[in-house]
């Protein structure tokens, strides 16, 4: 297929692209799609697909710039070009310019399908569910038996505590983790029983692990007394674990200024969130900039992570013994002012989570500004039942790494200095 690429008719060519596509062998694709635009300059098929390969293989700001540069030499640019360079944006953490292009694909098409999905998840990203759920349904109206709008739609029906309809489409959606919200759902839900979430549980004994089940099942254990028969992690607090990486030389205080210049250099979107009290967020993946001190702190965050593993290399839980072969690093920053506090949360996206403490503000009391891990969180409910807590001692240029299931918090401070972590997790790919 190499040698007689440029012999096939545009079509054809166009035809063995898609089908590159369809298969998921993007560093194929790249190579073809590059051949192709040589041969075809202006093709728009032929640089939608080079900007999606680019896009699908990391290389971001090539994708950004390839459709720049099609929707600028287009005279009547299509709505398509729009949408993915809004999806783009999304990916970038740059949301506002994700609405504003979702809203030129819809200007041009207004049933363009994957720019009515977009927009509720940039509004949805920006924390304004109701808004995110009238998109939702608009897509779900369109297509109502698709994966992720349905996962989509219970995700932001879950944010506004409309556990029921929020289970109904977790149900209809076969998408990783679709089952656990589910179970989430019918836990908090007070429509439910015991009994509904027990069924939930042994279907889910049946497929592969992930920390919100893991978490839920935890929960449940405490609150009903019951054994936790859900595999991942059986003693949580045992598997938490704390370095410094000043103290190692893994990094320096010079490295953090330079991560934290590189960030603001990057114009990524700052977001506040509904947990995090006086503070804000990095929306998008920071480890997708691709500048000098973020990749080095991806390459210790690497390290480490394999330091972790080996620590706990006889451990029998699913957490360590189903690690997953192929996993992503997902970062971002939480910026937090004097009085502020991130209220207890886990990562459900995640498996193993960890956050380096950038700027650390020096204590005034006790235990002000630490981290406190719990088995409890979330507003599930205790049925008066208290949940054990462990807190740990944080110091400037600290990593604790820990199974993603776990409720983790941050202790208020005062201090007119900001509180910077990294934040990150590992996710499983499937
Ligand atoms: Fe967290």
């Amino acid at each position: 297929m190499i040698s007689n690429f440029e012999k096939l008719k545009k079509q054809e060519a166009i035809k063995v692209l898609s089908d590159l596509h369809n298969k998921g062998d993007f560093d194929f694709l790249l190579k073809l799609a590059k051949r192709f635009v040589e041969k075809y300059p202006g093709n728009v098929n032929g640089l939608n697909i080079l900007a999606i390969a680019n896009k699908r293989l990391g290389n971001f700001y090539k994708a950004k710039e390839i459709f720049e540069f099609i929707i600028k030499q287009s005279n009547k640019p299509q709505a398509f070009l729009f949408s993915n360079l809004a999806n783009l944006f999304f990916d970038l953490g740059k949301i506002d310019d994700s609405i504003v292009n979702h809203k030129k694909a819809l200007e041009i098409e207004p049933n363009n399908l994957n720019s009515i999905s977009g927009m509720g998840l940039s509004l949805s990203e920006k924390g304004n569910e109701e808004e995110a759920v009238k998109w939702f349904k608009k897509s779900y109206k369109i297509n109502p038996i698709d994966d992720g709008i349905n996962f989509n739609l219970a995700t932001s029906l879950r944010k506004l505590r409309k556990f029921d309809e929020a289970a109904f489409h977790y149900s209809k959606s076969k998408k990783r983790l679709s089952k656990s919200f589910q179970l989430e759902c019918i836990y908090q839900s007070s429509s439910k029983s015991t009994s509904d979430f027990y069924d939930l549980v042994d279907e889910l004994n049946a497929m592969p692990l992930d920390p919100l089940a893991a978490c839920l099942t935890k929960h449940a254990s405490i609150r009903y007394s019951k054994e936790d028969k859900y595999s991942f992690c059986s003693e949580p607090f045992k598997m938490i674990k704390k370095y410094s990486l000043f103290e190692d030389n893994s990094i320096d205080k010079n490295i953090i200024d330079d991560f934290l210049e590189e960030v603001e250099q990057s114009k990524i979107s700052m977001k506040h969130q509904s947990l995090l009290n006086r503070g804000i967020q990095s929306a998008g993946n920071l480890f997708l900039l691709e500048s000098p001190a973020i990749i080095k702190m991806k390459e210790v965050i690497h390290e480490k992570i394999k330091i972790y593993k080996d620590e706990f290399s006889e451990s029998d839980d699913g957490f360590l013994k189903k690690w997953p072969n192929e996993f992503i690093i997902h970062g971002w920053l939480v910026v937090i002012n004097d009085g502020g506090n991130l209220k207890p949360h886990m990562h459900k996206e995640g498996w193993l989570s960890s956050s380096i403490y950038l700027k650390r503000p020096n204590k005034k009391s006790d235990n002000d500004g630490d981290l406190m891990f719990s088995l409890h969180g979330a507003d599930y409910e205790t049925d008066g039942i208290s949940f054990p807590e462990k807190i740990y001692e944080i110091n400037e240029g600290d990593i604790v790494m820990f199974p993603s299931s776990l409720f983790h918090s941050t202790i208020p401070f005062k201090s007119n200095k900001k509180r910077i972590t990294l934040a990150f997790d590992v996710i499983p790919i499937n």
